[in-house]
């Protein structure tokens, strides 16, 4: 099994302060476990930015990071070992061992967080932290603050300053690091395994929940852990609702079947989607709206590389889709004034790109002032144009062949040194390929 070292995590911790202000601190809580209903909790997944920092997915935790701290400058807080509670959910790692197993200077129950905190705290200028994440953490953070103010007349020195955790943090976490990529490559592998098993699988008659559970199958065996966001299963005009997650209609044989899934593993997002037909052939308008979106993300693909911005693929991907759906009668006039007036939104409403990583719609900026960010090696994105005609007054001029189809075609791509490495490479999108893929069965 690939895995980050407990040694990559503290150069991560080692980076981060060695960027953070002198006499600062970092406050960096865990997720708080959710409540789906009565006394039942959904799974846990920690909060992004602190496993990052640490590898550690148990909840109720907390991160503090204080630079030149002569008695330990990373310290964490964690929940003590309960024989009780291990009983019912598992093993607790506990303070004690954290220190040894997470690597950190000193560990401390979460219970002890109101007694030491506030002395951490003390003294700082500076409170670096993820504002506005989990408001009762925020709360209590300014609490300890209004406390320490409170006794300033007896020589306590509050922190006077608040700087949003992101701008250090979120930048180093947009570069992937050699094992980050590994891991990457691996999530990208299993939902490609994914994305040919649901295509040897369809049958008219089929339920889009079937399906996603062959999805659902693929990753779980493949040692991840589940989805990295819902499962996106449209048959026909489905698939022109962008973020379908009912999944509850029968696919139907002559119609096309959109998924966009992807599984998490070790905590990073795969993010795919092919367009597929659920009879195993694409009819001839299928292929022909198809085929513009194939190009679009192929030329997308092509501008994956240092030297361009972020948003270049994207208006690459533009461009090649609305010269496409002039071709077919479905836009018509000049392609740039198409482009200009934002006409073409009807059918291609949304960008083409996102970062990804540990979430699957991943930190980062995209724009440093009014210019796009240009890529540089070790970044990954998706590269997802799509086409999509509903039935609705806006299409009414459409010609009826195209009328209900939506396509996307979605991969996740890292930019390298040269250029790029499409991630999701496994899992064919040519037309011909997904036709003998379907028939390999
Ligand atoms: N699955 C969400 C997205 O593609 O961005
Ligand atoms: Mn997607
Ligand atoms: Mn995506």
């Amino acid at each position: 099994m690939i895995s980050i070292s407990s040694s990559e995590y503290a150069r991560r911790r080692r980076r981060l302060m060695n960027e953070m202000e002198p006499g600062s601190i970092a406050v960096i809580p865990g997720a708080v476990a959710q409540r789906r209903n009565r006394d039942i909790f959904y799974p846990f997944r920690q909060d992004s930015d602190f496993y990052y920092l640490t590898g550690f997915c148990e909840p109720e935790a907390l991160l503090v990071l204080v630079p030149q701290r002569e008695q330990g400058e990373t310290i964490l807080f964690c929940r003590d070992k309960d024989p009780r509670i291990e009983q019912r959910d598992g093993v607790i790692l506990g303070p004690e061992a954290a220190v040894a197993s997470i690597g950190v200077d000193d560990a401390f129950p979460v219970v002890d967080e109101d007694e030491i905190l506030p002395g951490l705290l003390e003294g700082r200028h500076r409170i670096y932290m993820t504002m506005g994440e989990y408001p009762s953490f925020d709360a209590r953070i300014l609490g300890y603050v209004a406390d320490i103010r409170a006794r300033e007349s007896g020589g306590a020195q509050p922190p006077g300053e608040f700087v949003s955790l992101k701008h250090l943090l979120h930048e180093h976490r947009i570069y992937k690091s050699p094992t980050e990529i590994q891991v990457m490559r691996h999530a990208a592998q299993i939902s490609a395994n994914a994305h040919v098993r649901a295509m040897q699988k369809v049958r008219p008659g089929m339920l889009e929940s079937e399906l996603e559970a062959e999805l659902v199958y693929e990753f779980m065996r493949s040692g991840a852990a589940n989805a990295a966001y819902p499962s996106i299963v449209g048959g026909g005009k489905n698939a022109c609702v962008l973020h379908y997650i009912n999944n509850n209609c029968a696919l139907n044989d002559g119609e096309l079947v959109l998924i966009d899934a992807g599984c998490e593993y070790q905590h990073y997002a795969g993010d795919i989607t092919r367009t597929f037909p659920v009879s195993g052939r694409y009819s001839e308008a299928q292929k022909e709206l198809y085929d513009i979106v194939l190009a679009a993300n192929l030329a997308a693909i092509e501008l994956c590389r240092p030297g361009e911005h972020f948003n270049a693929p994207h208006e690459a991907a533009v461009n090649v889709m609305v010269e496409g759906l002039i071709s077919l009668g479905i836009l018509h006039g000049d392609k740039d004034d198409l482009i200009a007036d934002g006409s073409y939104l009807v059918f291609c409403p949304h960008k083409s790109s996102h970062w990804l990583g540990i979430d699957v719609h991943d930190v980062g900026d995209y724009r440093f002032d009014e210019e796009w960010r240009p890529f540089e090696p070790g970044m990954v994105l998706t590269i997802e144009p799509g086409i999509y005609i509903p039935s609705n007054d806006k299409t009414a001029n459409v010609p009826e062949q195209y009328i209900g189809m939506g396509v996307r075609i979605e991969d996740d791509v890292l930019i390298t040194k040269d250029g790029h490495e499409v991630l999701s490479s496994a899992v064919a999108k040519e037309t011909g390929a997904i036709e003998t893929l379907m028939q390999a069965l």
